[in-house]
């Protein structure tokens, strides 16, 4: 693991940077504010958790940062782009080629195979069937699933299914990966072995993650902890310290 640290690296490129992100959903009596005003900045290679009570703003955020939500005011540098200055093209695109999403609850397509489930980004991207294919199989070889390729996710354990997810998230070698509560359905061990991978990707092949969790066993594979709160992000933390805090 690298070395924990409170800030990112001085002199570090950022990839994510967010001013005073502000979302209010809905209008009049419905409104909710959903962001009030947050600030953060994550390095490239850095694995940063994001976590907080359920309602504080933790999917709204990442949603934003992966080109999925608009927000209101503020700002949001995502690989050195403003998202600010990208139409709905240019997101689509940056999604396509920068970005690997993995849900809480695995999102794959029931009617497809593991591998055609993983080969979507690529053929996205206009990658031939055959050449997409043999990336697929190489992605779900990296999370242990080489012999599950024809298996459909009904065949799957809910591990297995969040371990296609994942593998479906890089299988295009995004630079920004980022993962809603990715274990809060796996068992301790499961979970264990799902951020073993994502640490990996990260420490590894210096991408960079933001992993939302409510799950306290995960947060020693952060290197830093983001703490949320009513809308805000309230503090930094180190893993070991947070683990402290909260057990
Ligand atoms: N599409 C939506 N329409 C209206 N309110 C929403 C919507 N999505 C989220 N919210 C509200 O915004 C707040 C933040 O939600 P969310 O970002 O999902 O929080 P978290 O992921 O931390 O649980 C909550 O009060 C939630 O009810
Ligand atoms: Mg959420």
């Amino acid at each position: 693991m690298t070395a924990a640290t409170t800030r990112p690296l001085l002199g570090a490129a950022m990839s994510v940077v967010c001013n005073s992100l502000t979302k209010v959903y809905g209008e009049g009596a419905q409104q909710v504010t959903a962001l009030r005003g947050v600030d953060l900045e994550v390095a490239h290679g850095e694995l940063v958790m994001l976590v907080g009570p359920s309602g504080c703003g933790k999917t709204t955020l990442i949603s934003i940062i992966a080109g999925l939500l608009d927000h209101d005011a503020g700002e949001c540098t995502v690989l050195g782009e403003n998202i600010d200055h990208m139409d709905q093209t240019a997101k689509a695109r940056f999604r396509r080629h920068l970005l690997g999403f993995v849900f809480q609850a695995y999102n794959l397509v029931p009617q497809l195979t593991t591998a055609e489930n993983v080969m979507i980004p690529l053929l996205l991207n206009g990658m031939s069937e055959s050449k997409g294919l043999a990336k697929a199989r190489e992605a779900l070889e990296r999370v242990g699933l080489a012999d599950r390729c024809g298996h459909f996710p009904s065949q799957l354990s809910g591990g297995q299914q969040q371990r296609v997810a994942i593998a479906r998230a890089l299988v295009h070698e995004p630079e920004l990966i980022v993962c809603d509560e990715p274990t809060s359905a796996l068992d301790h061990a499961t979970g264990q072995h799902v951020l073993e991978i994502l640490r990996g990707i990260a420490g590894n092949d210096g991408r960079t993650l933001i992993v939302v969790t409510h799950d306290q066993r995960i947060l020693g594979f952060a290197d830093r902890i983001a703490h949320m709160d009513d809308g805000r992000i309230t503090h930094f933390g180190e893993p070991r310290i947070s683990m402290e805090a909260t057990s």
